[in-house]
């Protein structure tokens, strides 16, 4: 089932949003090449979303051990933080959920470690656009098919690889909802948007195939060629001419 957000839920949301920008944003300023580690990384976000007043999402959501998911190179999502040091030209997503009176919300964004290659940078110039390209579709009226359709598109005039096997998904009482938002797909299928839908946009896009393999370790997915990765992530809202982005600091 759907759920529409009443007003006050979707308060909450926008609060965990903020919290959710703020954290992305703080991460992403503190890492120092050569020196700053995974799991620094980690502590800190988790620091800043209790002082903020929030609970980490992920947190034990399946028996994930982190507050905070943190995927380097051609690591796709749901990289375990550990000692490994960020290096300059790495790629690094960090991906952060909230949870504020009962309500998530979720973002991601893939962050340029120093002086990154130039087809690095492409990477995550379209990746970013394709979250745009996404957005653009997002209205009432529209279905989840015309959303995917448009990602996938722009992605493969790209001739990168959009990834199958996960997915963007509903969003509110539960980090995990209806409906799925898959990043591949055909325009006018799927269910229809309407006004108080809640939900997270996240196109993985890979350098090379859109092939992935999990790791051992039951949680870190990689793309199958060990080439890049790139994933970001908003969590809207469907207003009554469009959408509003509930995971920004303003
Ligand atoms: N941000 C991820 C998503 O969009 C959630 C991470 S799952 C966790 O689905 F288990 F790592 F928390
Ligand atoms: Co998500």
């Amino acid at each position: 089932m759907i759920t529409l957000k009443t007003a006050d839920e979707v308060h909450h949301m926008r609060e965990a949003g903020r919290i959710v920008a703020k954290v992305i944003r703080v991460l992403g300023e503190s890492v120092v090449p050569g020196k700053t580690t995974l799991l620094d990384l980690d502590r800190l976000g988790h620091d800043t979303i209790l002082a903020e007043g929030g609970t980490p999402s992920f947190l034990g959501y399946r028996g994930y051990p982190n507050a905070i998911c943190l995927s380097i190179n051609e690591m796709v999502v749901h990289g375990i933080p550990d000692g490994r040091v960020v290096q300059e030209g790495d790629i690094l997503d960090v991906d952060v959920g909230v949870c504020i009176k009962g309500y998530h919300a979720d973002a991601c964004y893939t962050f340029p470690i120093g002086a990154i290659s130039p087809a690095a940078q492409r990477l995550l110039n379209v990746t970013r656009e394709s979250l745009n390209q996404g957005l653009a579709k997002a209205k009432p009226g529209n279905r989840v098919g015309d959303i995917s359709a448009a990602i996938q598109k722009y992605v493969e005039s790209h001739r990168y690889g959009i990834v199958r096997e996960l997915v963007g998904h509903g969003i509110g009482r539960e980090i995990h909802e209806e409906p799925s938002v898959p990043n591949y797909g055909k325009a006018g299928t799927g269910p229809k948007l309407k006004p108080g839908m809640t939900f997270c946009v996240e196109p993985m896009v890979n350098e090379g195939t859109h092939k992935v393999r999990e790791l051992a370790d039951g949680w870190t997915v990689v793309t199958a060629d060990g080439k890049l990765s790139a994933h970001y992530e908003h969590t809207i809202l469907i207003t009554e001419t469009g959408y509003d982005i509930l995971t920004r600091e303003d």
